[in-house]
């Protein structure tokens, strides 16, 4: 069995926030989700994996959860990653022949890597350590790693504990370690806190099991994978660069971006073939596209799902429950909310929808607006196929318009309004002749 530890009970003070820092989000979900999913997706032989979050006695256990299947060990100080590490172990049930460590503020991990540390961990001859090392252009505050040719470790320095010298080694610990299990558990009951912070750290165990005679080996990786965050600036670096990754993989899944950098996509995106996505756009949670869109500049979307063929925006705002079937068509300034559109609907200029159900080949004119909230409760809108809704109505829920009816152009509808009937809800006009002529006399 692999255990996995995440270590994830760190006060996160470098954010300067009243939200705990491994639930502050990243492409959409809290950072140690991230962590989570990288983990429980890995591919390895004995699998069987079980996972275990370090969290601190104030984090909420089903936030930090999030609905997977992880366990939570509480450590009741956060006396430093190899405290957090003792803490993990104990709360594994049974003893298991490889842990592998990672930290919750890591979220650009993933599980392919992941999958192949820990086989090349267990090809080596047992006991043994793994540190899976990196360059980063900015190597900051990360520990250092003091290794020789072959990759064998000497030992790893904390930044905040090291000489000049060491801090100019341009090979940093990642956080991620694999080590197996009983000689781990030996080796953080034996870590003491003779360092600057005051703190048990993990990455003593490394001189450590060399004392012992145990060899330590440093695995490296891209240090785009393996970004830690400490501050806000990590924070939107993160986000960067994860943006970076969901845009390449989407163009190369045969999507268009016209200007990639300003598309920002949700760890749950998904877009069928040939969609176009113009400047500007932004996908929350819950967004499914199919084939053949085109989203214009401006848009929001989440919770949406989208047919074929359809067009967005510019400067549309697609809203939870929002469900577009094939070849809709929405423009400028229209909000949807709650929302299913029958296949050929136009709702083209400057409208509100929400809480309705409208049929297939519907227009629904500029200006349209479902009044869906009485202050109260909200209600619904019915629109049957091929109705047609003249511009600047208003649609007082509940109330339904049947299959191909007429609305006039600025009516308050109110009632019913019955197949293929013309509805209009306004005052009649009068014309007042010569009206305006003598007005502008008296005035003159
Ligand atoms: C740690 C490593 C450093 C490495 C860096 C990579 C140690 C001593 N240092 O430093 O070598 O380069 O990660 O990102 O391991 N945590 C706990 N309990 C604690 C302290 C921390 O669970 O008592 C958790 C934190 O929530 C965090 C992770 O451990 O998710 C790392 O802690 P952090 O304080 O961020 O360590 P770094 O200073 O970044
Ligand atoms: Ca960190």
């Amino acid at each position: 069995m692999v255990a996995i530890l995440i270590l994830a009970a760190g006060q996160g003070t470098r954010m300067v926030s009243d939200l705990p820092k491994i639930l502050h989000p990243v492409g959409g979900k809290p950072m140690v989700h991230h962590v989570m999913d990288a983990a429980l997706g890995m591919q390895t032989t004995d699998l069987s994996h079980k996972a275990v979050v370090v969290i601190s006695p104030t984090l909420d256990v089903k936030a930090v959860q999030g609905g997977r299947a992880v366990s939570t060990a509480v450590q009741p100080k956060p006396l430093g990653t190899g405290d957090a590490v003792r803490i993990g172990l104990e709360a594994l049930s049974e003893a298991s022949q490889t842990v592998l460590i990672l930290c919750g503020d890591t979220p650009l991990l993933e599980s392919d890597f992941l999958s192949t540390v820990v086989a090349q961990h267990q090809q080596r001859p047992s006991p043994c350590i793994t540190v899976v090392g990196m360059c980063p252009e900015n190597a900051g505050h990360y520990g250092r790693i003091v290794a020789d040719a072959s990759g064998k470790i000497d030992r790893i320095v904390e930044h905040r504990d090291a000489s000049d010298v060491e801090r100019a080694i341009p090979l940093c610990n990642s956080g991620v370690i694999v080590a197996d299990g009983a000689l781990l558990a030996r080796l953080v009951s034996r870590l003491t806190p003779n360092n600057e912070a005051g703190e048990y750290y993990l990455t003593d165990i490394v001189a450590l099991a060399k004392k012992e005679g145990v060899n330590s080996w440093v695995v490296e990786l891209p240090a785009d994978l393996l970004q830690g965050i400490n501050t806000r600036v990590d924070l939107a670096a993160a986000e960067g660069a994860l943006q970076r990754r969901w845009r390449r993989r989407f163009m190369e899944q045969g999507v268009t971006l016209t200007d990639p950098a300003s598309v920002f996509f949700c760890h749950d995106t998904r877009l069928g073939r040939d969609v176009t996505i113009s400047p500007n756009v932004t996908f929350g949670e819950g967004v499914t596209i199919g084939d053949r869109v085109r989203i214009l500049p401006g848009c929001h979307i989440e919770k949406s799902t989208l047919g074929h063929d359809v067009t967005v925006g510019p400067f549309a705002h697609l809203r939870e429950g929002a469900i577009l079937g094939d070849h809709v068509s929405i423009g400028n300034f229209v909000e949807i909310k709650s929302t299913t559109i029958g296949s050929k609907t136009k709702a083209k200029h400057l409208s509100y929808l929400g809480n309705a159900t409208i049929g297939e080949n519907v227009n629904i004119g500029a200006g349209t607006i479902t009044c869906n909230h009485n202050g109260f409760i909200k209600s619904s809108t019915k629109i049957g196929d091929g109705a047609y809704i003249g511009s600047n109505s208003c649609l007082v829920a509940p109330v339904s318009i049947g299959a191909g009816a007429i609305v006039a152009a600025g009516s308050v509808v109110n009632s019913e309004v019955p197949e293929n009937a013309l509805a209009i809800a306004r005052q009649p006009q009068q014309n007042k002749l010569t009206w305006a002529t003598k007005f502008r006399a008296r005035y003159k």
